[in-house]
């Protein structure tokens, strides 16, 4: 009998890597079938460590969801640290799976690749088009080079080896597992927080970063998934045809934004606070407006099936469930 494909999840213990375990199983892979490994075990910045690893689990197909992640304040502190773990762990994660005879490995990378001024719905093809957002060039820079090494390990091996290297772009994600920290977390669940705790110490305003008028899209994480096994397990015939061999990545989005003025409300309403909400145009906005054009992967068969105020329930019970305890909120 033909076993199923010995997965390997790299950060299944973050939110995206969580949520493609869950729904791998929901898919019905079965448990020991899926090789996982926490920070604490396998170090990815360490290339002798991650070279051991492959060569003792030799998984068949490899989803790459670990990454240093986090919001502005993060990103303009740490540059250094998001460069430079983002390179190794891709380079090491990409570099050993194809030593080891991996032929199918799906990369995560971020609609931060794109340039800042773009005024359209960002397109596969505005790739290195122009200047990105300083406040995350870094970690743009570190996932544009994920991209470009799945493309050059299948223009290089495709044929001879059978690499079949893949990358998502996914929007802001939100859902379940995400890291609420004050100052390092992604805008939902900052806002999350914000407001939850503005409602338990019934402060009078609660006052957001920016004008709040930069306009988001925002894809609930389980859609992410969803769309990440849909990506790995289309046809190397269907990949190809929507992709060429140096624009090869796929955009991942709900198709909808919202201004983050409109987001905060309807965080604001999620969580019942019932006070003011202030804007600091002081603080830095970034850019303008970031919408993706997602008809490559609607192209493909994949669309986003949850919507803003569901999933911001959903991760509000979430958030609940998980971090308010009655001593505050975790700040890890
Ligand atoms: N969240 C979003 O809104 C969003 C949007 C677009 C793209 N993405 C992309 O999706 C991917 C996953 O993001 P996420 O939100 O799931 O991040 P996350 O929750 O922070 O998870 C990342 C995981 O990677 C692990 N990790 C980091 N450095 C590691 C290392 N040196 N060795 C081993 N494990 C390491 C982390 O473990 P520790 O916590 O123990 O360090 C964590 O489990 C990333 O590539 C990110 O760029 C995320």
């Amino acid at each position: 009998m033909i076993q199923p494909p010995k997965i390997y999840v790299a950060g299944h213990r973050g939110m995206v890597g969580s949520a493609i375990m869950r729904q791998l199983l929901a898919q019905g892979h079965p448990v020991e079938r899926i090789v996982t490994r926490t920070h604490a075990e396998l170090d990815l910045t360490d290339q002798a460590a991650v070279c051991n690893f492959f060569a003792a689990v030799k998984p068949d197909q490899v989803y790459l969801a670990a990454a240093k992640v986090g919001g502005i304040h993060a990103n303009q502190t740490y540059p250094a640290e998001f460069i430079y773990q983002n390179l190794m762990i891709q380079a090491n994660i990409i570099d050993a799976a194809f030593r080891n005879g991996v032929q199918k490995l799906l990369f995560l990378g971020s609609s931060c690749i794109y340039p800042k001024l773009v005024s359209q719905c960002l397109r596969e093809d505005a790739l290195l088009t122009g200047t990105l957002e300083p406040t995350n060039e870094p970690y743009a820079i570190a996932k544009i080079a994920g991209i470009k090494l799945c493309e050059s390990y299948n223009r290089q091996y495709g044929e001879s080896h059978g690499v079949d290297y893949r990358s998502v772009m996914p929007t802001n994600l939100y859902g379940p597992g995400d890291n609420y920290h004050p100052e390092n977390s992604h805008v939902i669940p900052a806002l999350i927080r914000r407001f939850h705790e503005a409602k338990v110490n019934h402060a009078p305003s609660v006052t957001i970063w920016g004008t709040g008028t930069p306009r988001r899209e925002f894809l609930y994480v389980e859609d992410m998934a969803a769309a990440c096994v849909h990506v790995m397990n289309l046809s190397r015939t269907t990949y190809n045809h929507h992709t060429k061999p140096m624009l090869s990545h796929i955009n991942i989005g709900s198709g909808q934004d919202i201004t983050i003025q409109k987001l905060a409300e309807a965080v604001s309403k999620t969580v019942g606070y019932q006070g003011e909400i202030a804007f600091d145009p002081a603080k830095p906005d970034g850019t303008p407006r970031k919408l993706m054009d997602s008809s490559r992967i609607n192209a493909l068969g994949w669309q986003a099936k949850i919507g803003l105020n569901e999933g911001l329930g959903m991760t509000y019970e979430d958030f609940l469930n998980n971090t308010h305890t009655h001593e505050g909120i975790r700040n890890d």
